[in-house]
């Protein structure tokens, strides 16, 4: 199993503490929010471009904003792995996941909890990664909710050829990351129950396993 570490949880009066925390996690997932699309506000790309600067660690940048394109231009230069937009967040999702790709990044697909697959059959075939939110977004910290798995699992069953990533993410701790496993995720973003562990290197080592 894949672990993207979700900085949104991490101790922000010492970051470089917190990714030393990680270090052996395969990405680091950065929530970019921007106080509209969900209720809540984020990093911009100041703090992100010093972060960068401490890390080798590859960056999984999920956007929640209502202009995706104004989100990507503002942080590309930030060099991500993947970038992820919400298919709720605009009308124009195969120009912009062409967009990440033309910029040189993988390209992923974010789903709310309640919004259907139907959206991705014309765009299944292009895109690196889809991220099934297993929370409403907004905050860290929140419960996993279950219907993510019969999601997923219909997911695999309507689209049996795709090969990129099953990213999932909120709520995801040791006992249902394992759940997330049988039903075919491949990525779990994991915030809360890592950065609040009481030992974050074996609560990696425990989810590594899974
Ligand atoms: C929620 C964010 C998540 C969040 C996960 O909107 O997209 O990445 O940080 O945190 P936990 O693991 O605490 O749910
Ligand atoms: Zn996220």
């Amino acid at each position: 199993m894949q672990i993207a570490a979700s900085i949104l949880s991490a101790d922000f009066m010492d970051l470089k503490h917190s990714l030393a925390q990680v270090a052996g996690v395969d990405f680091l997932h950065i929530d970019v929010m921007d106080g509209h699309f969900v209720p809540n506000l984020t990093f911009g790309p100041c703090v992100l471009q010093n972060l960068s600067q401490h890390t080798n660690t590859p960056l999984d940048i999920h956007f929640m904003a209502d202009n995706p394109f104004f989100a990507i231009e503002l942080f590309k230069d930030l060099n991500p792995a993947y970038m992820t937009i919400h298919l709720e967040s605009t009308p124009h999702l195969h120009k912009l996941v062409h967009h990440i790709k033309n910029l040189g990044f993988k390209a992923g697909v974010s789903l709310n909890p309640a919004t259907p697959l139907s959206g991705l059959e014309y765009i299944i075939a292009d895109v690196d990664l889809v991220l099934f939110m297993s929370v409403n977004p907004g905050f860290g910290g929140q419960k996993f909710l279950p219907l993510v798995l019969d999601k997923i699992a219909h997911f695999k069953q309507k689209f049996p050829t795709y090969s990129g990533k099953i990213e999932v993410d909120g709520g995801i701790n040791a006992d249902n990351a394992p759940l997330l496993a049988s039903v075919g995720a491949n990525l779990l973003v994991v915030g809360s129950f890592l950065f609040g562990h009481k030992n974050p290197i074996l609560a990696l080592q425990e989810l590594k396993k899974v």
